[in-house]
């Protein structure tokens, strides 16, 4: 039996700040942002936002996709950097306001990566048969842990959540592969104290190079090749890094998506928010091998192959 994705959401919230914006806050020029990173703008939430609120706007909007009831689901994961509180946990916070009475609850800290760890272990659960339908959600209020006086990370990150309800799917579809892992003595190079603080040049190489051999290691788990790739979505880190992971797969530009242009480095939510864009332009389409990777602060990295469809 294969777990796979059978509903998906987003949820950003509606203030765009834009490079030009920022160019009046700090010492940065657009230009610089957008040729360095690829980012044009990023949704950033207001004082009465916070992640909680936009994790259930992405997972009611998953949960309607999937065509299911709130009282279905038996576990709701949430990936998140960036809590409303310690604890309770935001998972705990959108089970009660889903009112997803027979859900167990708990978050997810793997940063970035947390999402790719979010469905990794919906699958097990649901393939073991112990629940039906997991929501594994990744959302993050970035802008409450940035220094928005520091121009080296203020212009990289945006807030926003994505949601996705793991179930079982059709025959021959659903996730074929992933990887988790991790190397704790990268934690200096990014990491929170107040604010985040980031090593950008070391943590751009262990991007570069986990990525690809990320993408490279669930594709060969999966019994494919390279060849039968449909579609890459990298984590919305740096366009650059996303473009050599990109390169190495061999894969022309349209095959990899880019949403990082519109929301900036949304950390855990970044994946499943443009999984849920490309699905909605055409991008990804029933039967097509996609392969996500994602990588962050821990150091953390994870990957999936899938064949997509219900
Ligand atoms: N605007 C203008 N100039 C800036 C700037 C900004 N926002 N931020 C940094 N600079 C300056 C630096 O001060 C430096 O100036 P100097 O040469 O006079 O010292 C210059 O630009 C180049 O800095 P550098 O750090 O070499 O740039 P870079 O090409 O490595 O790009 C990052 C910086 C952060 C964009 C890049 O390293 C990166 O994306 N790293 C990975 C970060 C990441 O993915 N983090 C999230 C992980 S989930």
């Amino acid at each position: 039996m294969n777990a796979g994705f059978i509903g998906i959401g987003k949820c950003v919230p509606p203030q765009v700040v834009t490079n030009a914006d920022l160019e009046k806050r700090m010492d940065t020029t657009d230009e610089w942002i957008r040729t360095r990173t690829g980012i044009e703008q990023r949704h950033i939430a207001d004082e009465n936002t916070d992640s909680s609120d936009l994790a259930y706007q992405a997972a009611v909007n998953a949960i309607e996709d999937a065509g299911i009831q709130p009282e279905d689901i038996g576990l709701i994961l949430v990936a998140t950097v960036t809590p409303d509180l310690p604890f309770p946990s935001v998972s705990a916070m959108i089970q009660d306001r889903l009112g997803a009475k027979h859900a167990a609850a708990m978050d997810v800290s793997a940063a970035c990566a947390g999402f790719m760890y979010g469905v990794v272990t919906a699958k097990q659960f649901v393939e073991s048969g112990a629940y039906r339908y997991v929501l594994v959600v990744g959302v993050e209020k970035l802008s409450k842990i940035m220094d928005w006086e520091d121009r080296g990370t203020a212009v990289l990150f945006g807030d926003g959540a994505g949601a996705a309800v793991i179930g079982k799917v059709s025959e021959g579809r659903g996730i074929l592969s992933f990887e988790l892992g991790a190397d704790g003595s990268g934690g200096k190079h990014l990491f929170q104290d107040r604010y985040i603080q980031m090593n950008g040049r070391e943590v751009f190489k262990f991007a570069v190079r986990q990525m690809g051999e990320s993408a490279e290691s669930v594709i060969e788990k999966a019994g494919l090749t390279k060849e039968d790739v449909d579609y890459l979505i990298p984590h919305q880190a740096n366009m650059r890094i996303m473009e050599a992971s990109r390169e190495r797969l061999g894969l022309p530009p349209e095959k990899m998506s880019k949403t990082i242009h519109k929301y900036g480095n949304t950390s855990a939510a970044s994946i499943p928010i443009s999984l849920v864009d490309d699905v909605a332009d055409g991008k990804v389409k029933d039967d097509d091998v996609i392969v996500l990777v994602g990588f962050g602060g821990g150091l953390t990295w994870g990957g999936l192959c899938i064949k997509w469809g219900r």
